[in-house]
Formats: C-alpha cells, sequence, structure tokens
C-alpha cells in the first residue's frame, strides 16, 4: 500500500523575468487571473484535490504572498463597518481557505532546489509539486488526477501535455512507452530539446506526485555551470532507478509565466463568467471587426 498524499509544495522563489516589469515588485505569483491572484487559484485546485497541507518555498520580495492567506484585521474592519458583506466574504474565506507553512529558499538556485529546501517539511511521505504558472481549469483537479494515479501504481508521476513540434524547445520533453490509454512508462527526459532532436512531442506541465525519495537524488545531483540544480535530473534517476509515468491530464492549461500565456488565460476565464463574460464576448467581437476593417 503506498503512503497517502497529503502535501503539496509550491514552489514561488523564481525571478519572473519573463514577465518584466510588472513583477520587479510585485510576485508573479500574485498577478491576478480576473480577480483572483495566481496563487489562490492553484492552491484553491489544491484543497479541491483534497490536500490538506502546503509548503510554499518563497524567495526574497515575496512576502506579500504569505499576507495574502493571512488575516487582515484593518481591512476586515472597514468593510464591517461599510456593510460590505460580499467582500468582506471574499477577503475571510482566502484567509481560512489552507493551513501552509513557508520556507524560504535564500538563492534562486533552480526548481530543484526550491523542491530540495522542502525536504523537513514533507518528511518521509510522498508529495505533489504545484508550479503555479500553470493555470489548469478541468472538471476532476490535475492535481487529484495525478495522485489518482499514483495511488494506482505506486510511482512517480508526472504531468503530460502534448505540444507543437515548434513549440518542444520550451519544456522539458519525455520518451517512454505508451502503455495505456493517457499512460506512458518514461524512460528518458530530455530538457528544452531542438525540434529536430526531441524524442517526442510530449512536455511535462508543473503538476507531479513524487516519492521522498527524490530529496536523495536532489541532495546527489550535481548542481549545474550556473550553481543551479534540475528537478529534472532527479526525475531521470526515479525513471532509471525506480519508475516514473507520464499521465496525460485531461483539463486547459495556460501557462502564466508568459505574457501571451497569461492574457490568453484571463480572457478565457473572462469569458466563462457570468458577471462580465457576455459584455467582453461583444466587446472582443467589436474590437476584431474594426481591426479587420481598418485593413481592408
Ligand atoms: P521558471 O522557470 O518559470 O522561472 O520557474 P521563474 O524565475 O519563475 O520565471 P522566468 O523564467 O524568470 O520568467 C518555474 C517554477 O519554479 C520556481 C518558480 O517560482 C516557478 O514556480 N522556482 C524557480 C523557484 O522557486 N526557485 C528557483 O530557483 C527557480
Amino acid at each position: 500500500m503506498s503512503k497517502t498524499v497529503r502535501k503539496a509544495v509550491i514552489p514561488v522563489a523564481g525571478l519572473g523575468t519573463r514577465l518584466l516589469p510588472a513583477t520587479k515588485v510585485v510576485p508573479k505569483e500574485l498577478l491576478p487571473i480576473v480577480d483572483t491572484p495566481a496563487i489562490q487559484v492553484v492552491i484553491e485546485e489544491v484543497l479541491a484535490s483534497g490536500l490538506q497541507e502546503v509548503i510554499l518555498v518563497t524567495g526574497r520580495g515575496k512576502g506579500a504572498i504569505e499576507d495574502h492567506f493571512d488575516h487582515s484585521y484593518e481591512l476586515e474592519d472597514i468593510l464591517t463597518r461599510r456593510a460590505k458583506t460580499d467582500q468582506l466574504n471574499s477577503v475571510r474565506r482566502i484567509s481560512k481557505l489552507v493551513r501552509a507553512v513557508s520556507i524560504r529558499q535564500k538563492q534562486p538556485l533552480g526548481l530543484g532546489h526550491a523542491v530540495l529546501c522542502a525536504k523537513e517539511a514533507v518528511g518521509d511521505e510522498p508529495f505533489v509539486v504545484i508550479l503555479p504558472d500553470d493555470i489548469i481549469a478541468a472538471k476532476v483537479p490535475c492535481t487529484r488526477q495525478l495522485i489518482d494515479v499514483y495511488h494506482k501504481y505506486n510511482a512517480g508521476v508526472v504531468s503530460l501535455l502534448p505540444v507543437p513540434e515548434e513549440h518542444v524547445s520550451r519544456y522539458g520533453i519525455v520518451h517512454g512507452e505508451h502503455w495505456a490509454p493517457r499512460l506512458h512508462r518514461i524512460r528518458t527526459l530530455v530538457e528544452k530539446p531542438k525540434r529536430e532532436e526531441a524524442p517526442s512531442n510530449l512536455a511535462i506541465i508543473g503538476r507531479y506526485v513524487l516519492p521522498p525519495k527524490v530529496f536523495t537524488y536532489l541532495e546527489e545531483t550535481p548542481r549545474g555551470a550556473d550553481g543551479e540544480i534540475q528537478l529534472t535530473d532527479a526525475l531521470q534517476r526515479l525513471a532509471r532507478e525506480r519508475a516514473l509515468i507520464g499521465y496525460e491530464y485531461i483539463g486547459e492549461r495556460h501557462d502564466i509565466g508568459d505574457k501571451l500565456g497569461f492574457l490568453k488565460c484571463n480572457i478565457r476565464h473572462a469569458l466563462q463568467r457570468e458577471d462580465i463574460g457576455p459584455e467582453l464576448r461583444q466587446y472582443l467581437r467589436e474590437l476584431v471587426s474594426a481591426e479587420q476593417e481598418s485593413q481592408s
């Protein structure tokens, strides 16, 4: 029997250089998806997946993320006095949402290093890693889908997305056998391969369920030239020495760490909202036809 997955590690210590200057002062994890910070969208996924504990790996300038999940007595007091009940409830709900601990990654030495920082807090049990850049809308939360696969096969699982061939060089790409619907036994992983060298078009996306053995692999992973520890290297060992499953999750994913992905995610989520969706749809139609007219 595999141990129950209870904890989610969410690394938020990256610099977010692709979204500069927006991320100079504001952590990218607090940029909104319509009106909800990305980190809150992700934490709602964690809770909907049945996990009980969140471990945030934070870095310099990321204190506002912890504040977002803390009580804000002054704000709550003002909203109470002004009888703004809806806003008050939404603010209170956030602080009640989650039991989170924060760990500081003192230098941004890569995703593998960020995960390793959570070793003590995770302990000797399997855990989830969630990258909050990847916002995934799904009927069954993506994290829950992966946990179910983990429990069924008692092996590490990574989420996979088939990507267009011209985009493989942006991702970690896997090579393996497709042995059941949506499931792949991973043999090798290649970080950002050239299009002609990619072993497949299956990209690893930011949801993982990993056994605690990964911490040993991370500790033994040599640092790269820039001092970074890559998670991919530890996953490669897991695939070689134990087992690593790739699972093609069911859901719609946006990469909000990228300008275009961020905008698309916002438009998609806004269009689905009852309060602003219809007007936004109308506005987009008008915008497109005005553009077409000006070009003709
Ligand atoms: P990214 O590769 O997207 O890097 O990190 P980044 O710094 O966040 O963004 P860009 O590329 O400069 O725009 C993937 C995930 O790993 C975390 C990031 O916070 C993000 O969730 N990370 C990365 C860390 O926590 N620490 C690191 O040292 C590096």
